[in-house]
């Protein structure tokens, strides 16, 4: 039996096809540009999703068509935040605007004064890339996009409607709008009405493992898969991602460096710590909770740097090392915040920072300033989420950021701790998703599917003599203004 993983990205869409074992057998991936019509906005269209979906579907029933008729269940992982209007027919009244969207600044001090203790209830602070202030932002500036909508739900939740046809949600993505009181795990009316929002326009709020659905007959057929395939809720990226790599009981963490950066811990309690702007939930491994500490750009601004040097992003990370090695006093101090910083500042109007830059400096200083300035960001949330009593005992590196042992050494570093890349962790999101469709197929093995382990491919330990260079270059980076 196989079980495909479709990871929902915002640079991205993945599909694995993976094993009974938690092995990916076989990928097909399409980029999912972002649009910005605007500095600080961020949108996609939901359909470019599903057109993309279908395009990775596509693909594997062409290449591997042995592996996909022995397709039992599919499952998602999905962006988080975005909020997906859709009229009466199920279509999109306006594009999705992304967990990376700054538009709804002031949206978020409104929420706050109408609901005070708001952060205490849901996964934390209001922040612009939360649902919530943006359905306010809609009010003023969008009204029919709202007034047309017949319900709200998450991104992956639009693409498991057009696999099954069903509309849902599941109780992690839930959280992220902040409709949701995050200890009881139910729609709250109090949220729903500071928010402008209504209960009749919500989906059904599952677990993430529990079914939602049935593949629709013609997709089966166009793709020659078994008549019944399927389908389990899904769940945001960072469960999918920790629940990708075992992170399903406390203790246990993931730390992503992808798009964003999210070191992103499973606790037995609620924690909430929203004056830290750590998002606290519950996980996608029912009982347990999952606090995050969020870097709003951790890959991105590497690749914003490649882009303006027309150097790779992976060349830029072999440079920073190299420039490391012969020291690093002399580089630039930063904090490449270029879409605003979450925790544990909660400066959603901050732009990034470079300071210290001289003549001699080239790119290869300001790519190791980028991987330092990320790494202390993690650093960052990690001190917040501890000093709020969560649990981050042990570590696994995951995204697309691990391909750079080094960069993982200085966060190793700065956190004093080891940190484990495991194998495939690149793709720890699709193996998670498999995982909940594989639970959904057989509930009563859940918590083992859900907590499988593997040997690390690579295990980074903290590098004796950097930690005290680091940290004098952290208090640096601390003091370095929010100003825009
Ligand atoms: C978490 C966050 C991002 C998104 C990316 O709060 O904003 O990591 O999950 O999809």
């Amino acid at each position: 039996m196989l079980f495909a993983g479709i990871d929902l990205g915002t640079s991205g869409i993945k599909i694995a096809l993976v094993d009974e074992n938690g092995a990916c057998c076989a990928t097909a991936a399409r980029a999912s540009p972002v649009d910005i019509p605007h500095p600080g906005w961020s949108q996609q269209d939901p359909d470019q999703w599903w057109h993309l979906t279908v395009e990775c579907f596509d693909e594997l029933a062409a290449d591997h068509p042995a592996l996909m008729a022995r397709l039992k269940a599919i499952s998602l992982s999905g962006q988080m935040l975005g909020q997906v209007l859709l009229d009466k027919a199920d279509r999109p009244t306006t594009p999705c605007i992304l967990w990376n969207d700054q538009r709804a600044i002031a949206e978020c001090a409104e929420l706050l004064e109408r609901v005070p203790d708001i952060g205490l209830r849901t996964n934390g602070q209001p922040d612009p890339g939360l649902t919530a202030p943006k359905l306010l932002w809609l009010t003023k500036h969008a009204p029919a996009a709202l007034d047309t909508a017949d319900v709200l739900m998450l991104p992956k939740d639009y693409v498991r409607l057009c696999l099954t046809g069903e509309r849902a949600t599941d109780i992690t993505d839930a959280a992220g709008t902040m409709l949701m009181d995050c200890a009881s795990g139910a729609w709250d009316d109090e949220l729903l009405a500071a928010a402008g929002w209504d209960r009749a326009r919500l989906p059904p709020l599952m677990q993430s493992c529990a079914p939602a659905g049935q593949l629709r007959t013609e997709l089966c057929r166009r793709w020659n898969l078994q008549d019944a395939v399927l389908v389990a809720t899904g769940s945001g990226d960072n469960y999918a991602g920790a629940i990708g790599v075992g992170a399903s009981v406390p203790g246990r963490a993931a730390l992503s460096i992808g798009t964003s950066g999210v070191l992103s811990a499973v606790d037995a309690s609620f924690h909430p710590a929203p004056d830290k702007a750590i998002l606290t939930t519950p996980h996608a491994a029912a009982g347990t909770y999952l606090s995050m500490g969020v870097v709003m750009a951790a890959t991105q601004s590497l690749d914003w740097l490649a882009r303006l040097t027309s150097t790779s992003a992976a060349d830029l990370a072999s440079l920073a090392e190299v420039r490391a090695a012969a020291g690093i006093a002399a580089c630039p101090v930063s904090r490449p915040s270029i879409t605003g910083v979450r925790s544990p500042d909660n400066r959603p109007d901050a732009s990034a920072i470079f300071s210290g830059i001289m003549a001699g400096h080239d790119k290869a200083d300001l790519a190791y300033a980028v991987l330092e300035g990320v790494a202390m960001q993690f650093y960052a949330a990690y001190q917040a989420q501890r000093a709020s009593g969560v649990p981050v005992d042990h570590i696994q590196a995951v995204g697309g950021g691990t391909r750079s042992p080094f960069w993982v050494s200085l966060i190793a570093s700065l956190l004093d701790t080891e940190i484990a890349i495991p194998a495939q962790g690149d793709i720890s999101a699709c193996l998670g998703a498999a995982r909940m469709a594989m639970a959904a197929s057989d509930p009563e093995r859940t918590v083992e599917i859900l907590g499988m382990q593997k040997p690390p491919l690579l295990t980074v330990e903290p590098v004796a003599g950097l930690r005290d260079q680091l940290l004098t270059r952290y208090a640096m980076h601390r003091r370095l203004a929010f100003t825009p």
